[in-house]
């Protein structure tokens, strides 16, 4: 019952990633299919999220719902909900992976448009509230659950702006930074509301992934700027920490915040 595999597996378990079509998304959500969980992806293109459900139920030989989700707006995120309880009568576990922090518009704050300020907070805060609550609730009613919000570093320490200019980026607004840590604020506060109800609830709080549209540049200041020396890689940086919290194996660990940024965090 209690071996090292078992608290790592996840058979029988539903698992819902919200925007888990692509990138960390959709890396948890393969982890997740990996150790036997049955995952519902969703993503604002149903279309992306019946792609991606497809992949993993090929490669996991597991059972994958789609469902499309733009979780700024609470109406849409309580149909979606329906929509996953009405697949398995159930939600186990829920990572509210869904928001990000750069777009296509300004990112410094005085040349920001307001609309794009609440936009961000709308996906990256509201959004995470809106699910938190909605499966917050079936969870508190079955007794159990796992909760899993993805924040970030930018929650956590102020950005040195230096980098994203020297390789003429745009940065990240501050706004990404106040719903992430808004997102870190919460995942304590709905811990200690949920304890006594069986849910456990944690953030992880990712540092800066490499992608292939980042400038060379930047991949190499960034990775001097972090004590292991380099950014995250997706397909693998990720999925320890969310197996982790999402298995048996982190039953006595809720409320917390785990950074996962290769050091970047502790070096001012
Ligand atoms: N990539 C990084 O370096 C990094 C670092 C720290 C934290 N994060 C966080 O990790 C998460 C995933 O990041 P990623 O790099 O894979 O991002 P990504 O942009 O590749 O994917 C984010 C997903 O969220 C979805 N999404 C965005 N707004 C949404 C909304 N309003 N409603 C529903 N879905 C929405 C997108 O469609 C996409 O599927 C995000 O929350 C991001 O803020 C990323």
């Amino acid at each position: 019952m209690h071996s090292l595999p078992a608290l790592f597996r996840l058979d029988g378990k539903i698992a819902l990633v919200t925007g888990g079509a692509r990138n960390l998304g959709y890396d948890m959500a393969d982890a997740l299919a990996e150790a036997g969980a049955a995952v519902i992806v969703t993503s604002r293109t149903l279309a992306s999220a019946q792609k991606a459900a497809e992949s993993l139920r090929e490669k996991h030989h597991g059972e994958t719902l789609a469902i499309e989700l733009d979780q700024r707006e609470h109406s849409r995120v309580a149909a979606a909900v329906a929509a996953a309880m009405t697949w398995k009568g159930r939600i186990d576990i829920l990572v509210n992976n869904a928001g990000g922090g750069s777009g296509q518009t300004p990112a410094l704050l005085f040349q920001r448009d307001p609309a794009d300020v609440v936009d961000m907070v709308q996906s990256n805060l509201l959004g995470v509230l809106h699910c938190c609550q909605e499966v917050g609730r079936i969870m508190a009613k079955q007794g159990s659950g796992k909760i899993i919000n993805i924040a970030s570093v930018a929650g956590l320490v102020g950005r040195d702006r230096r980098i994203y200019e020297k390789n003429d980026m745009k940065g990240q607004p501050i706004d990404y930074a106040a719903a992430k840590a808004g997102v870190i604020g919460l995942t304590r506060d709905l811990a200690g509301l949920l304890s006594p109800l069986g849910v456990h609830v944690n953030a992880i709080s990712p540092g800066g992934f490499a992608r292939g549209n980042l400038p060379e540049g930047f991949v190499c200041d960034y990775g001097e700027r972090t004590p292991l020396g380099r950014m995250g890689r997706d397909g693998v940086d990720l999925k320890g920490a969310v197996l982790f919290l999402a298995a048996p194996a982190s039953d006595y660990v809720t409320g917390q915040n785990l950074v996962v940024d290769g050091g970047f965090s502790i070096w001012r």
